[in-house]
């Protein structure tokens, strides 16, 4: 469909570099990526999306759409062009293969659901370890029926007729949510989810902007959507706002490298993912934050990030969601912090592209810096400014937030720190090293 840049293959290290200075434009967001290729599929007509991201975990999605019927091209570099299938997508013959994304496959399985259409999914090592259930179980409620070996993939979904359902998750996770509303939208009657903790809001908020028709509201339970179904959406063009996620290494660079100062242009701007900007003002982060346009629906900002001496703090369970993918490069931050920073409500960090709160741990713990990992939460024990010996080999667990956390260590301890395979960074941020070596971070292979 597309030829990608080769991504970085194999050991690469990061050594202790001097100030960080220059602007980084933020690159666009991998969950409004994922859903505009995907709504853009289900909908009548034709949608241009602009800025999309194409990293290794979005073009899984964009093949995926394309095997289920939706024209898909790509005219430029992030300028793509797709025509909707009108909410008729066709079970395709080969499986669809997901690569490392939670959130390609979860959302999926909810559209291709309510579609009517079946699939076989499949995806790498580490998302056929993942749990599937916390999707298949309500879809099932609504009628789907899948086949799976202990709610793994690969999995199986045989065309079924689906009908609405009121569903309270047991976690907080804009996936599960996501996947009931797809799916919903193909179902007859009213699908309701109501969320305890508040997760990113992207589906509701592109889901309106494609034409459809959702009813939100607090109630004492919590944030209550439901979506009458079934219903159809119409194209429109999407521009993609830019990550608050992939900007926290970056972010976190210029904080704990002395003297640095950068301009982080684009950012989304929305407080269900910007918890780590808000820990880190609360660390004493030097940010300046000024507004930038709204693009698909959402705020920006820019942000100016100076070197800054940190101090440790508590981070609440109530926030995870609001930073559930920036713990690892938080714990980073926390490391060159002065006293101890203790992070709690991390269990969901076990189930994501690898056990995060163990490879935190273990990447802080082997770089001279003390850590540790309880049931679900993580105390890190801040060496200070200049004081993180780094050295260390870190193993990613073929885990792309790993790999760029213990990079951005790198950059500030004394000692170079290695991570045994750059390859999985280009899932989510494939101009990683060249945008971090740009502002003047030195990387290289190891
Ligand atoms: C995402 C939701 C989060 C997050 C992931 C992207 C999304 O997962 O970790 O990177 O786009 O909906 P959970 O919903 O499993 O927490």
């Amino acid at each position: 469909m597309t030829q990608l840049a080769p991504p970085l293959q194999g050991p690469f290290l990061a050594r202790q570099s001097g100030p960080l200075s220059g602007t980084l434009a933020a690159p666009a967001d991998k969950s409004v990526s994922h859903r505009a290729l995907i709504f853009a599929a289900l909908a009548d007509g034709e949608s241009r999306i602009e800025g999309l991201l194409e990293s290794e975990d979005v073009l899984n999605t964009a093949r995926a759409v394309a095997a289920l019927g939706a024209g898909v091209e790509r005219l430029g570099p992030g300028s793509w062009h797709v025509k909707g299938t009108g909410g008729r997508f066709t079970t395709p013959e080969a499986p669809l293969d997901f690569g490392n994304s939670g959130t390609g496959v979860r959302l999926m399985m909810g559209a291709i659901a309510g579609s009517g259409a079946g699939a076989v999914f499949t995806g790498d090592a580490s998302l056929s370890s993942r749990p599937m259930r916390r999707v298949t179980d309500p879809l099932e409620l609504m009628g789907a029926r899948f086949a799976s070996t202990d709610g793994r993939l690969p999995a199986t979904l045989t065309p079924s007729t689906l009908h609405g359902i009121a569903y309270a998750p047991p976690i907080a996770s804009a996936q599960v949510k996501s996947a009931v509303l797809l799916a919903g939208l193909g179902a007859e009657g009213e699908t309701i989810v109501t969320e305890h903790h508040a997760t990113r809001d992207h589906t509701e908020t592109m889901l309106r902007a494609f034409g459809v028709s959702l009813d939100i509201t607090r109630t004492e339970a919590g944030i209550r959507i439901s979506l009458p179904g079934p219903q159809s959406l119409q194209a429109r063009d999407v521009s993609v706002p830019g990550d608050p996620s992939s900007i926290g290494f970056a972010l976190v660079a210029a904080l704990i490298v002395p003297g640095s100062s950068l301009r982080i242009t684009g950012v989304m701007d929305n407080p269900a993912r910007t918890g780590l900007i808000e820990t880190l003002r609360e660390m004493g982060a030097d940010l300046e934050i000024t507004p930038g346009p709204d693009m698909a629906g959402e705020r920006t900002m820019d942000i100016i990030a100076r070197a800054s001496q940190l101090h440790g703090v508590d981070v609440p369970a109530e926030r995870a969601p609001s930073m559930i993918d920036e713990y690892p490069v938080l714990g980073v931050a926390a490391a060159f912090a002065t006293g101890t920073t203790h992070m709690a409500g991390l269990a969901e960090l076990r189930a994501k592209e690898s056990d995060r709160l163990a490879g935190t741990a273990d990447l802080l713990g082997g770089n001279g810096v003390e850590a540790e990992a309880g049931e679900d939460s993580l105390t890190v024990h801040g060496k200070g400014p200049g004081l993180v010996v780094g050295g260390g080999m870190v193993a990613t667990h073929h885990d792309h937030r790993l790999a760029m956390s213990a990079l951005v260590l790198g950059l500030a301890a004394r000692q170079a720190v290695s991570i045994d395979d750059a390859a999985m960074i280009a899932t989510s941020y494939p101009g990683f090293a060249d945008d971090m070596k740009a502002l003047g971070a030195i990387l290289e292979p190891a």
